[in-house]
């Protein structure tokens, strides 16, 4: 990376702001049900505590409370069980800015200090520059780690650099070189499955996919568009109708540019998508029916395509996978991609991370993003303000 990062600079006895993205999904009783991203920053916060700072001061937004004090998200579960996994105590404050937060992180025993849910304030999400000042003035350096927020220009992740000495941490620092490393420059053939319900949320992520992969493996949701840009029968299966021409302009574009498009062709239909019982598997939609999952013709096809790529990125999921009784396609693309010998395999984060997490196949893969929208945009080839407002090596 061409960024500087916390290996770069000298943290003995410096107050540091680090941001992370400790937006973990929580329970009903605020149970944490996935610690993935609060474990990906220990080695950052390792580091940071062996060069002997005088305080680390760690900063997150969690959910999407709109400006105000939400009870639920709170970021007390998040730094309890950070406290845990690095075995330190960890003083949680109740704010993230002003006089009482300055006091305490003076004050406090503990080394690591957890600011409240910055997106509590309205100005965190507008980039208010006031309010980037003032979470700067609690520091001396800061450090982003927070990968899957680095496509967000906020306070805590632009608006502060302005302040003080920038550089990224080792999870932003490997997430850019793993997706970087695949997008840019793959070990050809590079292969792409494409899943998740919309085609709007991947037409520039296929745009920019044209330019460099062998072939684009396409299931979930978002293929029954295509399918009907080609005129085939979808029945109640979910559609953008707004976005069939587009659909159809760009098999058309992948075509020129020789790349191999393969769409779901044989599906796992319900009539009642409440009721699994109703499940079977066509080639044709019949009217009334829906597509839930990619069926066992299309799940040998991919595999087939799969077997002989070099480089696989992964993002968006083939199925229904949260529902058991659709999840075998999805589980049987994990299983094999997670067998694949000699492959980089690379998970754009989001649902298909927590599929591979959810069949328990992690331990196969190259590397799992802990970003959705932010591995979206920087696979659409974007350039992230997160990161981008971080200092350059010279
Ligand atoms: C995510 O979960 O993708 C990140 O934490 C960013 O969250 P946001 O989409 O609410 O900005």
């Amino acid at each position: 990376m061409d960024k500087l990062t916390v290996k770069d600079i000298d943290l003995k006895d410096k107050k540091i702001i680090v941001r992370v993205d400790f937006n973990v999904p929580l329970d009903d009783h605020l149970n944490i049900t996935d610690d993935t991203r609060i474990r990906a920053f220990l080695p950052t916060l390792e580091y940071i505590l062996k060069q002997k700072p005088a305080k680390v001061i760690l900063m997150s937004h969690l959910g999407r409370p709109k400006g105000k004090p939400e009870e639920k998200m709170r970021l007390t579960p998040a730094a309890k069980r950070l406290q845990k996994l690095i075995g330190e105590d960890v003083l949680k404050l109740d704010d993230c800015i002003g006089d009482a937060v300055k006091q305490a992180i003076e004050k406090s025993k503990q080394r690591i200090i957890m600011l409240e849910n910055l997106r509590f304030y309205n100005e965190e999400e507008k980039n208010d520059p006031a309010f980037a000042k003032k979470l700067a003035s609690l520091a001396e350096i800061y450090v982003n780690d927070a990968f899957g927020t680095a496509h967000r220009a906020h306070a805590s992740t632009e608006g502060i650099t302005k302040h003080l000495t920038s550089v990224a941490g080792f999870l932003l620092e490997k997430e850019i070189a793993y997706l970087g490393r695949a997008s840019k420059n793959p070990k050809k053939p590079f292969v792409v499955i494409l899943g998740g319900a919309k085609v709007s949320d991947k037409i520039m992520l296929i745009e920019n996919l044209l330019k460099k992969a062998d072939a684009i493996l396409i299931g979930g949701g978002m293929a029954y568009t295509f399918l009907k840009s080609l005129g085939k029968g979808i029945g109640n299966s979910i559609l953008e109708a707004d976005k069939v021409a587009i659909a159809k302009d760009l098999l058309e574009k992948a075509k020129k540019a020789k790349v191999h498009i393969e769409l779901t062709s044989d599906f796992v239909v319900v009539k009642e998508f409440k009721d699994p019982s109703t499940k079977k598997i066509v080639t044709d939609i019949p009217d009334g029916w829906s597509g839930v999952d990619i069926g066992p013709q299309t799940r040998e096809k991919f595999k087939k395509i799969l077997s002989t790529a070099k480089t696989v990125v992964w993002n968006g999921p083939p199925g229904v996978f949260e529902i058991d009784a659709y999840a075998e396609g999805t589980k049987e693309i994990a299983t094999y991609l997670a067998a694949l010998k000699g492959v980089t395999t690379i998970v754009g984060g989001g649902d298909s991370a927590a599929a591979v997490s959810k069949f328990k196949v992690e331990d196969g893969f190259t590397h799992i993003s802990t970003g959705g929208g932010a591995s979206l945009e920087f696979l659409e080839g974007k350039e992230l303000p997160g990161v981008a407002a971080l200092k350059d090596k010279k």
